[in-house]
């Protein structure tokens, strides 16, 4: 645990001193829970949207991208359930005045026994060596059984009191499994409360309900009411999807851990509307297609799983979330989620407009059925980050901190540094400069000893480094050398940009991505 917590504040550290991620208002001592992006982070940032908008946008034509205001009309919020069933269950402990989430207690309880159960998988390796058969182990072994036996019913008390709404029987639930406050140590326990998660302001001068409108928790709902906008104005043809990037907002309670859970963050989700009847078949197709599209960052196929939602939300039918490995362990990522028809009827009746599409195929209109996929960038951010943050010893004995970002995310995808700061040698490096930074974001740098500036590029992730010489000067040719293996290649000038494209391009990650 205390591994775990260290890892993220050598992030947050890291994260701070590159200039990836800043307290927000620092010089007034920060505001909880909000963090700004500094110059690399923001790269960064656009680098993760550019291959979440290629992917989903470019690479399907029937998939279009909109940008929806933040502010909705007040019976958006209404309509989409938000108003009155957008809330977290809140539990606090009377001896250290924390407040928690209480279905989150009870989830961090379960996955304490899981973790045994893979304590338990793992002593069985051991001692079976190559005969060890995990599935027929994880069928017969009986301390394995009975923790899952126990995980089942947890789940379905959890599942039934929080559907019930029930907050009694949440309490009794933490208080039957014994659950005690990290902090304090005590089971002394207040009542649960609901808490609406959604922040709201008034519009234009007057107060009171009727201007109330909110920030909204979702960018989802500006997806769903221009619907009919999209199908109409692009002519689509169901099945069909519309995405969207954008800021969403939550007044979260327990908002820790750095950029995993924050106020107000950063959502990419697609809405995709499907046939009544066919939306498990496309469930099962975006489940299938967004694990892909994260595997390929290369981040580490074992670094994710799948986990299916106890408790569905107000508007699903099936659910499940991406979970990756983050260092406070296994965490969601991303949703994905068979929304129904959920969405659109409830605008129907709230607008009084029709929100069909006539299908030409069948002869037929219907309210759509939507698979949604929504992914936290933020979360994204940081699972990058964490997954790519390595130190490493050297065979000399000296040690190096190293981004090891996938290089199409990498803020800089090469950094030219001429050996020193004379001879012509700067002007050479600048004019490599000029001809690569309308392709790729590239960074100049003569300052200090050539080992200490490739030190600089491997702590900020640049994938190249460039160094111009003297023999530069007379072959014009430059010395390459990659991040992740340090090895150097010598190459002529007009060869760089090959090379960039060969590790960093669009291009190569989105060929990738349709082999796979
Ligand atoms: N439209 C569906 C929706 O909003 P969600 O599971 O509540 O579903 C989707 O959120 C994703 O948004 C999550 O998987 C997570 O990555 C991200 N997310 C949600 N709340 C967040 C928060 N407070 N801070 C950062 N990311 C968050």
């Amino acid at each position: 645990m205390e591994q775990k917590q260290d890892k993220l504040k050598d992030i947050i550290s890291h994260a701070k001193e590159y200039g990836f991620i800043f307290p927000s208002s620092e010089i007034y001592d920060g505001l909880a829970a909000t963090y700004d992006y500094g110059q690399l982070g923001s790269e960064l940032k656009n680098n993760i949207k550019t291959y979440w908008w290629k992917a989903m946008v470019q690479m399907h034509e029937n998939i279009v991208g909109i940008d929806a205001a933040i502010f909705m009309h007040p019976t958006t919020w209404k309509a989409s359930g938000h108003v009155d069933a957008f809330n977290d269950p809140l539990i606090d402990n009377k001896d250290s005045k924390k407040r928690y989430r209480a279905d989150v207690l009870i989830e961090e309880h379960i996955e304490k026994i899981r973790q045994k159960i893979e304590k338990e998988v793992e002593k069985g390796k051991s001692r079976f060596g190559n005969d060890f058969n995990e599935t027929q182990f994880r069928a017969t072994n009986p301390n394995v059984l009975r923790n899952a036996e126990k995980i089942t019913q947890i789940e379905a008390r959890m599942k039934s009191s929080l559907e019930d709404n029930d907050l009694e029987a949440v309490r009794n639930l933490i208080l039957d499994l014994e659950i005690v406050c990290p902090i304090s140590g005590s089971k002394n326990w207040t009542e649960v409360r609901q808490f609406n998660l959604m922040f709201s302001t008034e519009l234009g001068s007057v107060a009171g309900d009727a201007s109330t409108i909110y920030l909204r928790p979702e960018t989802a709902q500006g997806i769903f009411v221009n619907f009919l906008n999209v199908q109409k104005s692009g002519r689509m043809k169901i099945p069909f999807g519309i995405a969207q990037i954008g800021k969403a907002f939550r007044n979260e309670i327990v908002a820790r851990q750095f950029i995993f859970r924050m106020r107000e963050f950063e959502q990419m989700e697609m809405q995709f509307f499907v046939r009544p009847g066919e939306e498990m078949k496309w469930y099962e197709y975006w489940k299938d297609a967004r694990e892909k599209w994260h595997k390929n960052l290369g981040l580490g196929n074992q670094k994710y799983r799948f986990h299916d939602h106890i408790k569905l939300a107000h508007y699903a039918n099936a659910a499940c979330d991406i979970e990756f490995n983050f260092p406070m362990g296994f965490k969601e990522l991303e949703g994905i989620h068979s929304r129904t028809d959920f969405d659109l009827k409830q605008h129907e009746q709230h607008s009084g407009k029709k929100l069909q599409f006539f299908d030409p195929e069948i002869n037929e209109s219907y309210v759509p059925y939507v698979v949604e996929t929504s992914v936290g960038l933020d979360r994204l951010f940081l699972a990058v980050l964490s997954a790519a943050i390595q130190n490493e010893k050297l065979e000399d004995g000296t040690e190096r901190v190293v981004l090891n970002i996938p290089p199409v995310l990498a803020p800089y995808k090469a950094a030219i540094l001429p050996l020193i700061k004379k001879d012509g040698l700067p002007e050479k490096a600048r004019e490599i400069q000029k001809l690569l930074q309308f392709e790729y974001n590239v960074q100049y740098d003569e300052k200090d000893a050539i080992g200490r500036r490739y030190r600089r590029q491997d702590a900020i992730g640049t994938p190249i480094c460039i160094t111009v010489d003297h023999q530069t000067l007379e072959d014009s040719t430059v010395t390459i050398r990659e991040r992740d293996t340090m090895l150097q290649d010598r190459i002529s000038i007009h060869e760089i940009q090959q090379r960039i494209a060969d590790k960093a391009s669009w291009r190569k990650i989105l060929t990738d991505l349709k082999n796979n």
